[in-house]
């Protein structure tokens, strides 16, 4: 197979785990015949220094003419007072609008040799293997914004067809994975949760072989750290969605092992780390890349469909964990504190030799 990749490595941190994913990218190239073509480009602060721009024209028509994008993270204490149009961020959020990448995937997985830095109890948390599926360009934060003099409100607006594409998108992960699906609403008092429930019904018949529940969000609130074993597929909308992987994402005890996809409906989509720039670890090999690595194997299964090669690097990057090998972030007592290139050539290691 051959596929472009685009490679925005952004800001702090960034260029460090994604020179990793990178590595990654291509042992897995070579292992398996895929010919995984790069091309860099810039977004974020590294964009706003050279182009005076997050978002220079000349990253989005690379961008446009490949397959997927590996994005590292943006921001730093450099841009913070940065006028609204020239902050890092703004890349992000353009960037996602620009090529509607409506739906955001963000997969929690319990990895056995880390749950001691969870902070749930090992038997609550060891069970955990889910993905929130978040819309990510509609509701709330996009809807009309109005202040007057003693009031403010923000139009949450739906469309059928913003709806149904995201849930159709959840429905078809519910069958790559364990056939479960939890579509999260508040329709008890919103109008655009009642049209939510009632695409999710119709959706239903076009998918017999995946198992669906309704929960009102305050109660998944609750159960996604009471008994998160119970989920598989969870979807909801942008503000909801927004909370509840906020949520999720402590389950595992680190930022440094959570990856994102952002795509659309041809698959197409946008790979990076959860977590942000980590101004305060950049440039001393201490960051972990598994992360940006795992963001990775989403992209061979998402985009490229290579399930078999995101396996193996779930598959090496577990391994790595496994035999007690951290980097500063999780190392801990008895473990082995590896820098990112140690830590990533050990995860190369176990594919070559797998
Ligand atoms: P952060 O995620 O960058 O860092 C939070 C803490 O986790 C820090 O102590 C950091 O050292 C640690 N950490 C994060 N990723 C790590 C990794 N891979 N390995 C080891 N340790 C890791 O969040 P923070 O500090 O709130 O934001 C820093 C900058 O990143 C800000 O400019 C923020 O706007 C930006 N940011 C960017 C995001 C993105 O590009 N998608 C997302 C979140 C924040
Ligand atoms: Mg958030």
């Amino acid at each position: 197979m051959e596929k472009k990749i685009t490679v925005l490595p952004g800001d702090g941190i960034g260029p460090e785990v994604v020179a990793s994913a990178v590595k990654v990218l291509q042992a897995i190239g070579k292992r398996y015949n895929h010919e995984f073509q790069l091309s860099y480009a810039a977004i974020g602060g590294s964009a706003i220094d050279e182009y005076n721009n997050p978002l220079p024209d000349e990253t989005i028509a690379i961008c446009e003419a490949s397959d997927a994008i590996l994005l590292g993270a943006v921001g730093g204490p450099k841009w913070d007072n940065n006028p609204p149009e020239l902050r890092p961020e703004k890349g992000l959020l353009k960037i996602r609008k620009r090529f509607d990448l409506f739906a955001n995937l963000r997969p929690v997985k319990a990895i056995p040799s880390l749950l001691g830095a969870s902070p749930l109890k090992s038997e609550v948390a060891e069970n955990v293997d889910l993905m929130i599926v978040r819309e990510l360009t509609g509701g709330i934060y996009f809807g009309e914004k109005h202040r007057d003099y003693g009031q403010a409100s923000d139009l949450n607006i739906y469309t059928r067809e913003e709806i149904e594409r995201i849930v159709e998108n959840a429905f078809e992960l519910a069958r790559l994975r364990r056939g479960k699906l939890c579509s999260v609403d508040k329709a008890n008092v919103l109008e655009t949760s009642r049209l939510w429930r009632e695409v999710v019904e119709e959706k239903k018949e076009l998918y017999p072989d995946v198992e669906v529940e309704h929960n009102l969000v305050d109660s998944v609130a609750m159960k996604l750290i009471t008994n998160p074993g119970h989920y598989d597929v969870v979807v909801t909308d942008n503000m909801f969605g927004d909370i509840l992987s906020d949520e999720a994402s402590v389950i595992t005890g680190s930022l440094g092992v959570l990856p994102s996809a952002s795509i659309r409906s041809d698959n197409f989509g946008l790979y990076e780390p959860v977590h942000g720039s980590a101004p305060d670890i950049a440039g001393q090999g201490k960051a972990n890349p598994a992360a940006t690595i795992l963001s990775v194997a989403m992209m061979l299964r998402y985009s490229f469909g290579l399930q078999e090669e995101a396996a193996e690097v779930e598959r090496s990057v577990s391994a790595v964990f496994d035999d007690g090998y951290y980097t500063a972030d999780l190392a801990k007592g008895n473990s082995r504190t590896l820098t990112t290139d140690e830590w990533t050539d050990r995860v190369i290691a176990e594919i070559d030799t797998n």
